[in-house]
């Protein structure tokens, strides 16, 4: 796990937006390329705008995995012998059309690139990470510090810190609605964050919680809003053809396309940084 940390200048009154990519599975047939776009340009190269990356970028089912089939492949992609570079290059250039490099916090690996690295150690998304110039690249889980803080006169002022935790995810896509909650949100017992996000099941949901704790100084208790969210995903369950993806042959339900994100307000009278979800 790697942890990267990233300073962030805020007026009062300011608001941050937090747009989360996971799972765009870019290069299968059921990729939904236009809805990626339509958020891409709706969220990106906007001011005060983050985005961050949780992994499962490209399909990566190479011809002979078991897995494979014609059918799930992108047919641009029929005939190339380089598919899964020109996949990440291809993703590389949607998202750097729309967005800024230094809007990008960091990107993760998710299952899809982990189990093309153990089957050819080729590790694509380092090849998208060189493709679109930042070096923020975490692994399969990471975390990233915001530390909000003002300039005042004559130096910086006190700051507030903000700690995003990411992982891919795991497990099997449960049938249970409220099932990747429970699994998920027990990751707050053991890492320290104020904000959670997963993937890998392709739900997009955000789960608010409230951690209180005694103030320090003064009387009473803070309260903190913390989410656990699921950040969605850009695969379709299923297209209008006779052959099934992969994921109609699984009974995976069908899945809200999209993308989690989040309003941060960093509030220097309460010392705290206010989250909301706009899932
Ligand atoms: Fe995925």
């Amino acid at each position: 796990m790697l942890k990267f940390s990233r300073d962030v200048e805020y007026r009062d009154g300011d608001e941050f937006t937090l747009v989360s990519l996971f799972d765009i599975h870019y290069g299968a047939a059921a990729c939904a390329e236009d809805e990626l776009a339509r958020d891409l340009k709706k969220f990106g190269l906007k001011d005060k705008t983050f985005f961050i990356g949780g992994g499962d970028f490209g399909n990566n089912i190479k011809v002979r995995d078991r897995r494979f089939r014609f059918s799930e492949l992108h047919p641009r992609y029929y005939g190339r012998d380089s598919y899964i570079e020109d996949v990440y290059d291809d993703l590389a250039a949607v998202i750097m059309k729309h967005t800024a490099p230094e809007q990008w916090l960091a990107v993760g690996d998710g299952n899809h690139e982990q189990h093309f690295i153990q089957e050819n150690s080729t590790d694509p998304m380092k090849m998208f990470c060189e493709r679109i110039g930042y070096v923020n690249r975490g692994g399969y889980d990471y975390m990233v510090v915001l530390n909000f803080h003002q300039t005042k006169k004559g130096g910086r002022g006190s700051g507030m810190k903000f700690v995003i935790y990411v992982n891919h995810g795991w497990g099997s896509a449960a049938r249970t609605e409220g099932a990747a909650i429970t699994k998920y949100s027990r990751t707050i017992m053991y890492y320290y964050a104020d904000m959670y996000l997963f993937g890998h099941t392709h739900g997009l949901w955000a789960h608010p919680m409230v951690r209180i704790e005694p103030k320090v100084r003064g009387e009473g208790f803070k309260e903190k809003r913390v989410y656990v969210a699921e950040c969605g995903t850009y695969l379709k369950t299923f297209l209008e053809r006779k052959e099934p993806t992969y994921s109609e042959m699984k009974g995976y339900s069908p899945k809200v396309l999209g993308c989690a994100r989040f309003t941060l307000r960093p509030n220097r009278i309460r010392s705290v940084v206010e989250v909301e979800s706009i899932v």
